[in-house]
């Protein structure tokens, strides 16, 4: 899908698929696109171009909205009503069966049940949050869609929501898209990932994939003829070098930062008489492709 937004070009042609079960981050640096594309999906938005297709239906069938919980910034929640009167309207516009039982069910589930009586204009930043999470859950959807549930948030109630959204996706067997700007959070909760970053997707798929794809930053330094007589035995001498490994012609090494330059891996080989023909960086972590953009982003 692409989006302009005023002469701004802010989803440059985005496209993903999140599936059933899955725990998606939508991760990105502030102004990516994130709450753009989210909008986009929720059917709050248009898109210039391109469709938006959730459980195999348009989004703008009202059975489809039945199954779609979501929870934006601002979070719409009323702060002169309690938390149990909040969701009670929003039980009324969803018309929720029973909505008493399911009520207390999403407040227990987020951790609310004693806030239940206490108006929301007390309530902190985390409280909120969670709140916002009991009332997307409210009519029971099959899909969570949360943009940036942990933002604003401490880091202990960043932590209990963390461990909220997997509750949810587990035991309730949700499918959960959330976007976030903070890496770590995205690598502790998802199985899969969109990066985006101006409106493009950098990275996108299995978390785990991704992440052996893109292995440990390391130098690869390929050889020419023979290494030297305990050569291996000296560089298990030398941890800070992080030697990994040779295949075919090349040594592999993964030194931890500041611990061992190229150049110090390099004049070793050389005072052994190894013959160097190319040394090479390997592919980046996924830490630093996402601290890349963020410092591209910053200038
Ligand atoms: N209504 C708008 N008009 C013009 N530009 C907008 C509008 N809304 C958002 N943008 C711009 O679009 C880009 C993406 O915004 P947004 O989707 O909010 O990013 P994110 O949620 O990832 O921080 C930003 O550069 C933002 O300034
Ligand atoms: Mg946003």
């Amino acid at each position: 899908m692409k989006k302009t937004l005023g002469h701004r070009e802010v989803l440059k042609g985005i496209s993903f698929d999140v599936q059933v079960g899955d725990i998606f981050g939508y991760l990105g640096p502030n102004g990516a696109g994130k709450t753009t594309t989210i909008r986009i999906l929720l059917g709050l938005l248009r898109a210039d171009s391109g469709s938006v297709s959730i459980l195999g239906a348009d989004i703008d069938d009202t059975a489809t909205r039945m199954k779609i919980g979501f929870a934006l910034d601002p979070d719409g929640l009323y702060d002169t009503m309690t938390a149990a009167e909040n969701l009670e309207y929003y039980a009324q516009i969803y018309d929720v069966k029973d909505a008493a039982a399911r009520i207390e069910k999403v407040l227990g589930l987020v951790g609310m049940a004693e806030r239940a009586g206490d108006s929301v204009g007390t309530f902190s930043r985390g409280m909120r949050q969670r709140l916002s999470l009991a009332r997307a859950m409210v009519h029971n959807p099959e899909v969570l869609i949360l943009d940036e549930p942990t933002a604003g948030v401490d880091p202990s109630g960043q932590i209990e929501i963390r461990k909220i959204l997997l509750d949810i996706a587990r035991q309730e067997k949700k499918t959960v898209l959330f976007s976030s700007h903070n890496l770590d959070e995205v690598q502790r909760i998802c199985n899969r990932i969109a990066l985006i970053d101006r409106g493009e997707i950098k990275l996108y798929g299995e978390l785990e994939e991704l992440r052996r794809k893109m292995g440990k930053s390391g130098v690869i330094i390929e050889i020419a003829g023979a290494v030297p007589e305990n050569f291996f035995g000296e560089l298990k001498e030398r941890p800070r070098f992080g030697f990994r490994g040779m295949s075919e012609k090349s040594l592999v090494f993964e030194p931890d930062e500041g611990s061992a330059s190229v150049g110090d891996i390099v004049n070793f080989l050389v005072a052994r008489g190894v013959m160097i023909e190319k040394v090479g960086k390997s592919e980046a972590s996924l830490e630093e492709l996402y601290t890349a953009i963020l410092e591209e982003v910053e200038q």
